[in-house]
C-alpha cells in the first residue's frame, strides 16, 4: 500500500483532502458554521461566533482581510445588504472565533450570512453557500404553557402519553415546534415522530437548566386539523430504581412532564400557538415500564392506534395534569442531539440452553436492540443485555450490575421486553432507555430466532468524525478503533465513565480522553455544555462532585483534585486545539474558587492530601497525594496561563506565585533528591513530576533516566492506571524516547491494550488491564492522541493556539514502516504521513490556507518553517 492509499483509506476525509488539493489554484471559503455548528436551528448563545474556512492548493495562502455580512433574511443577503451586521473588510487572517457584533438578536429570529475573504495576493473569495442559523427562544416566559403530565402520583407510572388536536386556518408557511419533556419526551406531530433526535433532552441538573428542542415542522402542519402528542420517559429526572450514586435521591426527582410551545405562521400574515396546558389529554401507552438503568418493557397490545392523528377518538382519556415541573431554566442545547448514529447486524444467534439465545452483536457498543418479531398476541420476548458470556456461555452481568445482589428477582437492569399484538411481523426498540452491550439474552421468543430477528441501534452523541489515524502495525490500528468506539459508547449529552453500570458523567475520565476527542471528532459544543453543568454543579465552598451531573453525592474531599481537573484541563485544551477563549473567560470566577477550595484545604505543607489517585493500576500503586498535588499545582497553572490569556495580568501572576509555591512544596515532599525518584518510584510517580513540570533544574536527566528504568524493569511494558499511563507515553515522547512508548504500546500480553485485542477479542478499551471490571471505558483512551501526536506527529502550537501554527514531528521508530494522521481542525484539514523506503523515509505533510507549521523531518535537527500547501520531503531513518 502506498502513502496516498493508506491516507485515502482512512475515511473520507482523505479523500476530501485531495479533492481540495486537485480544486484550482483560488482560494475558496466554505464550512462556514456558528458556534461550531452547522446552520443550527434554536440557537441560545447571544454572542455567536462565526468560522469559516480557507482551501487553496496554493503554498504559502494566508487570508489578509474578511467581511462578514449578516442579513435578516435570504434575499436581503443576496442582494448583499447586511441589515444586522456588516463586519466591513477587517485587515485580520482569523477565520475562527469571529463574534457577532451586529443588531442584538431576539427569539425566533432567522439569520443569513456569507463572508468574503481577500486572499494575501488582493484575490477575492465569497462563501460558496451562505450559512444560517436561528435563535431559538431566548427568555423562559416567552414559553407560555405549563408543564403537563400524569400528576404527581405517577411516580412510577407507565410512560404517559399527552395529546391535543389543533386547527391551522391557512396556508402553513413556516412552524416551529419548541419542546422538552423530562426524563425523556418524543414529540409526535400528525402520526409520525418529529425529528431524529433520541434520549432527548440531554442530561442536565434539572432543578437547575432544562433544554429543549427547536424543531422545524413547516412540512408536517398542514392546513385543517392536526395532531400533537408527546411521549414521556423516566431518564435521568426521575431514577426510580437503585442506582450508583443515590440518583433515586436527586433533589430535582420528579414524575415525567412536558413542556410545548408550537407556533404556527400563515401565508396571511397571521400566527397561531398552541401550548402545553389543561387543555391536553392525558392517556397510558403500552411502555409499562421504563428506567435509565433497568430498560424498558412494552406491551403492544396496549398502543393507542392513531393517538397522535387528528380524528382519534380521545373521550376515554382525561385532562393532563399541571404539573410543578423541574425547577430549572429551559436553555437551548447549542450542541447535537444523541441519534442513532449505526445499524449493527448480529453475528450469530445460539441457544445456549433450551429456549435461550444469545444474540453476539459482534461489537460492543451503547444502545439498543431491536427486535424483530412474528408471533401470537401476548407472547413477551425478554432481551437482556450485557457485554460478556460466562463459562456457560450464557449471559454475564456481574461485572456491570452493581446491585446484582440486592435488586429482587423481578427487577430489572439492561432489560428489554416486548409483548406482542400478535398482528403480522412487529418491529420493536426501546426509546426511553439505553445499554452498553455485545450480547443479548433473549427468552420467550416465539419459535426459533435468527441473525434476522435482531439489530443493534447504536446511539451517542452525533459529533463529528474529524481525524483518522493509520499505520502499519494492526495492533495499533485496532487501538484506535476500539478508542473511538468507546469513546462515542460514552457520549451521551455529557461523557460518560460506562455505558451501562453507571453511564455517569466522570470528570477524570473525561479530562483523559478530552484530547483524543479533539483529534478524532468535535466536541467541543458538548464539552461547552458540560462546562455548564459544572456551573451548576460546583459547591458553596468550591468543590466539585466527581461525577456532573451528580445529584448530591461526591462533595467534599472524596474525589479530588485528579478528577475535578476536567474543569480547567477541558477549557484549557479547547483553548490549544480551537483556539477558543470564550470558555476560560466564562469559567474563569468559577476556577478561581475551585482553587481557593483546595487551597483552604491543603496540608501546612502546602500539598494535597486527599483524592482518588493514579486509578485501575496494574500492579503498581502511587500515594495519591503526589497526583493530587500535582493536579492543584497544575490547575494553578493553567488559570495563571487563562489569566494572562484574559487579559488580567495582576491575576496571572498570582496564580503563578502560587502555583511556585506548590511546586517547591512538592518537591519536599516527594522528591528523593539522593536517588532521582519520587515517593515509591512507580512509573506514574516519576512520569507525573516530569509530565506536569515538578522536577527541580538539573535533575530531569536523571529522573528520566530512572523513568526508563522502571519501564525497561517491566520488560518495556507500562505499570499505571489512568492517569500515569497519560503521563508515561507523553513524556517518553517529550524526552527523545517515543521508541519506548512505542514498545510499550505495541505490546499484546498483560498490561496492554493488546492483551484486549488478542486475548479477548475485544472492540472497545476496558476498565481494567486485567479485564475484571466494565468492558467499555474510555479511561486509558489517551493513547490514541498519542498516536496522532508522536506517530503523525501532529500538535498545536501552545503560543498560536486552534492550529493558526502547527508542529509536525513525527518519530520514526521500531518496526513501524507507514502511519498517517488526519484531522480536520477549526482551521481546516491538516494531514501528515510518512513511509520507510530503506533508510529513507518518505514524508508528506498538507496544511490549509491560513496555517503555517514547524515541520521537523526524520533526520533534521532543526525544523522547517512552512505555510499552506502540500510538501513531500526525503528525510533519512536513523
Ligand atoms: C468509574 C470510573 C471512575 C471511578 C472513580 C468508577 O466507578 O467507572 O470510570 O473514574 O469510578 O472512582
Amino acid at each position: 500500500m502506498n502513502l496516498r492509499q493508506l491516507l485515502t483509506g482512512l475515511s473520507t476525509f482523505g479523500l476530501m483532502a485531495l479533492a481540495t488539493a486537485c480544486n484550482s489554484s483560488a482560494t475558496h471559503v466554505g464550512r462556514l458554521r456558528c458556534e461550531y455548528l452547522e446552520n443550527p436551528m434554536g440557537l441560545g448563545e447571544r454572542r455567536p461566533r462565526l468560522s469559516w474556512e480557507l482551501n487553496s492548493d496554493e503554498r504559502g495562502q494566508r487570508q489578509a482581510a474578511y467581511r462578514v455580512v449578516v442579513a435578516s433574511s435570504k434575499e436581503k443577503l443576496a442582494r448583499g445588504q447586511g441589515d444586522l451586521w456588516d463586519s466591513g473588510r477587517v485587515e485580520s487572517a482569523e477565520t475562527t472565533q469571529v463574534e457577532y457584533a451586529g443588531k442584538e438578536l431576539g427569539s425566533r429570529q432567522g439569520v443569513y450570512w456569507t463572508v468574503t475573504s481577500w486572499d494575501q495576493d488582493g484575490r477575492v473569495a465569497k462563501a460558496q453557500m451562505p450559512g444560517m442559523w436561528e435563535m431559538g427562544l431566548l427568555d423562559g416566559q416567552e414559553w407560555g404553557g405549563k408543564w403537563i403530565g400524569a400528576g404527581k402520583d405517577a411516580l412510577v407510572a407507565p410512560a404517559p402519553m399527552l395529546r391535543r388536536e389543533f386547527e391551522a386556518r391557512g396556508k402553513v408557511t413556516n412552524a416551529r415546534a419548541y419542546v422538552t419533556g423530562v426524563g425523556y419526551y418524543e414529540l409526535h406531530l400528525n402520526g409520525k415522530k418529529v425529528g431524529d433526535h433520541v434520549l432527548d433532552p440531554g442530561y442536565t441538573r434539572f432543578d437547575k437548566r432544562v433544554l429543549y428542542a427547536t424543531y422545524d415542522v413547516t412540512e408536517q402542519v398542514k392546513r385543517g386539523k392536526n395532531a400533537v402528542g408527546v411521549m414521556l420517559g423516566t431518564g435521568w429526572y426521575e431514577v426510580h430504581t437503585l442506582a450508583v450514586w443515590n440518583f433515586e435521591q436527586a433533589p430535582w426527582r420528579g414524575a415525567p412532564a412536558a413542556r410545548v410551545r408550537l407556533e404556527v405562521e400563515y401565508a396571511d400574515g397571521g400566527k397561531d400557538v398552541v401550548v402545553s396546558d389543561e387543555g391536553w389529554k392525558l392517556g397510558s401507552g403500552p411502555i409499562v415500564y421504563d428506567s435509565i438503568y433497568g430498560g424498558e418493557f412494552y406491551d403492544a397490545r396496549l398502543e393507542k392506534k392513531g393517538w397522535d392523528e387528528a380524528g382519534y377518538d380521545d373521550s376515554g382519556w382525561k385532562g393532563a395534569s399541571v404539573m410543578e415541573g423541574p425547577k430549572g431554566t429551559l436553555v437551548a442545547p447549542d450542541m447535537r442531539p444523541i441519534r442513532v448514529t449505526a445499524v449493527v447486524t448480529p453475528k450469530s444467534v445460539k441457544e445456549v440452553k433450551p429456549g435461550v439465545f444469545v444474540v453476539d452483536m459482534g461489537r460492543n457498543f451503547a444502545g439498543v436492540p431491536e427486535l424483530r418479531v412474528t408471533g401470537p398476541a401476548g407472547a413477551t420476548v425478554k432481551m437482556r443485555c450485557g457485554e460478556r458470556l460466562g463459562a456457560d456461555s450464557g449471559l454475564h452481568q456481574d461485572e456491570i450490575d452493581v446491585y446484582v445482589k440486592k435488586r429482587g428477582a423481578d427487577q430489572a437492569f439492561q432489560e428489554a421486553r416486548y409483548t406482542l399484538k400478535g398482528d403480522g411481523t412487529e418491529v420493536w426498540s426501546p426509546r426511553f432507555s439505553y445499554m452498553g452491550f455485545q450480547y443479548v439474552e433473549v427468552t420467550g421468543f416465539p419459535g426459533r430466532p435468527t441473525v434476522e430477528n435482531f439489530r443493534g441501534l447504536v446511539m451517542h452523541s452525533d459529533v463529528e468524525s474529524v481525524g483518522r489515524f493509520r499505520c502499519s502495525n494492526p495492533v495499533l490500528n485496532w487501538i484506535d478503533d476500539a478508542a473511538r468506539a468507546a469513546y462515542l459508547s460514552n457520549l451521551h449529552s455529557i461523557p460518560t465513565d460506562c455505558p451501562t453500570r453507571e453511564k455517569n458523567g466522570w470528570t477524570g475520565d473525561a479530562h483523559l480522553a478530552a484530547e483524543m476527542a479533539m483529534y478524532h471528532f468535535d466536541p467541543l459544543p458538548l464539552y461547552a455544555k458540560w462546562m455548564n453543568d459544572f456551573d451548576d454543579a460546583q459547591g458553596a465552598a468550591g468543590d466539585l462532585p466527581g461525577i456532573i451531573p451528580s445529584g448530591g453525592w461526591g462533595y467534599g474531599k472524596q474525589i479530588g483534585p485528579a478528577w475535578d481537573t476536567a474543569y480547567f484541563h477541558i477549557p484549557w485544551y479547547v483553548y490549544l486545539y480551537y483556539g477558543d477563549t470564550r470558555m476560560l473567560e466564562r469559567h474563569y470566577p468559577r476556577l478561581a474558587k475551585y482553587v481557593d477550595y483546595v487551597t483552604a484545604n491543603r496540608e501546612k505543607d502546602g500539598t494535597v492530601s486527599f483524592g482518588l489517585g493514579d486509578w485501575a493500576p496494574y500492579e503498581a500503586q502511587t500515594p495519591f497525594p503526589l497526583t493530587s498535588t500535582a493536579y492543584y499545582y497544575r490547575d494553578l497553572v493553567i488559570l495563571s496561563e487563562a489569566a494572562k490569556v484574559l487579559g488580567k495580568g495582576e491575576d496571572a501572576r498570582k496564580y503563578k506565585d502560587m502555583a511556585e509555591g506548590v511546586k517547591v512544596a512538592f518537591i519536599k515532599r516527594f522528591f528523593d533528591d539522593k536517588n532521582e525518584t519520587y515517593a515509591n518510584g512507580t512509573q506514574t510517580a516519576l512520569s507525573c513530576a516530569l509530565y506536569q513540570g515538578l522536577v527541580p533544574a538539573g535533575h530531569e536527566g536523571a529522573v528520566f533516566a530512572n523513568l526508563v528504568k522502571a519501564v525497561e524493569a517491566k520488560k518495556n511494558h507500562l505499570d499505571c492506571g489512568i492517569l500515569g499511563t497519560k503521563y508515561l507515553l507523553n513524556v517518553l515522547l517529550d524526552h527523545g524516547r517515543a521508541d519506548l512508548a512505542y514498545a510499550v504500546v505495541a505490546q499484546t500480553d498483560l498490561p496492554s491494550w493488546g492483551y484486549w485485542m488478542k486475548e479477548k477479542g475485544a472492540t472497545t478499551l476496558y476498565e481494567s488491564w486485567k479485564d475484571v471490571d466494565s468492558r467499555n471505558h474510555i479511561m486509558f483512551g489517551d493513547v490514541s492522541a498519542w498516536f496522532f501526536r508522536a506517530l503523525a506527529g501532529i500538535r498545536p502550537d501552545e503560543k498560536r493556539p486552534g492550529f493558526r501554527h502547527v508542529l509536525i514531528r513525527p518519530q520514526v521508530v521500531g518496526d513501524l514502516t507507514e502511519a498517517a494522521g488526519e484531522v480536520h481542525t477549526v482551521r481546516g484539514v491538516i494531514s501528515s504521513s510518512w513511509k520507510r523506503v530503506g533508510d529513507r523515509v518518505e514524508m508528506e505533510v498538507k496544511l490549509p490556507a491560513n496555517v503555517t507549521a514547524s515541520v521537523w523531518v526524520p533526520g533534521e535537527a532543526a525544523a522547517r518553517e512552512v505555510g499552506s500547501g502540500t510538501y513531500r520531503i526525503t528525510g533519512v531513518a536513523k
